[in-house]
């Protein structure tokens, strides 16, 4: 069956597939361009994000618009999602069978979306998506190419509120991607 991107957001704005359901305010779809060649998947909702329904709308929200503002991008050029669509309790992390649980919807994202692109920020979405033993502090900004899409890693955005050495890196990071995503362009317009 082909799905939507309206079934996917019905079918998450009720879903029970795991117990965050119980201590969840809201589901977090993810958000943005549609159109988008860039995916960025993170960890799950914060406390905020669960008040609002929407992702990356605290303070790791504020410090990303930050990095892409000055890597000269712009949030509404990029889609951006989590693994978990539902706030874990205290911000713990994602246990395996909510991660399993919520997968499907990771997928059918990515398979409307077509990105070029995946860049997972942080450790836990690194580890489901590109290897389980992803380490991001030394391979961080690494690429690994998959059928549809190149991947890469950087730091969490929370990360970087707590140690601002960070925010460089993961600066450097986000400046090859944009360098990335212009080459697989370049490299698409060549596929006649
Ligand atoms: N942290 C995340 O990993 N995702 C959000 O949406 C917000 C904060």
């Amino acid at each position: 069956m082909q799905y939507t991107w309206d079934d996917i957001e019905r079918h998450i704005a009720v879903c029970s597939q795991c117990s965050l359901c119980r201590t969840r305010c809201r589901p977090v779809m993810g958000r943005g361009n549609r159109q988008a060649d860039i995916m960025l998947i993170a960890e799950a909702p914060g406390a905020q994000e669960d008040r609002q329904g929407i992702p990356f709308v605290g303070n790791s929200g504020k410090i990303l618009d930050r990095l892409l503002q000055d890597c000269g991008m712009e949030r509404k050029e990029i889609y951006i999602t989590n693994i978990l669509k539902c706030h874990p309790p205290d911000n713990r992390d994602p246990k395996e069978e909510e991660k399993e649980a919520c997968f499907p919807y990771l997928k059918y994202e990515t398979f409307l979306l077509k990105p070029r692109i995946i860049v997972c920020l942080g450790r836990v979405a690194a580890q489901r998506i590109i290897s389980p033993d992803f380490k991001i502090t030394s391979q961080h900004g690494t690429w690994t190419y998959r059928k549809n899409f190149a991947l890469t890693a950087t730091y969490h955005p929370s990360a970087l509120l707590r140690d601002s050495s960070k925010y460089n890196l993961a600066k450097e990071d986000f400046v090859e991607i944009i360098k990335k995503r212009v080459e697989l362009n370049e490299r698409k317009s060549l596929d006649f």
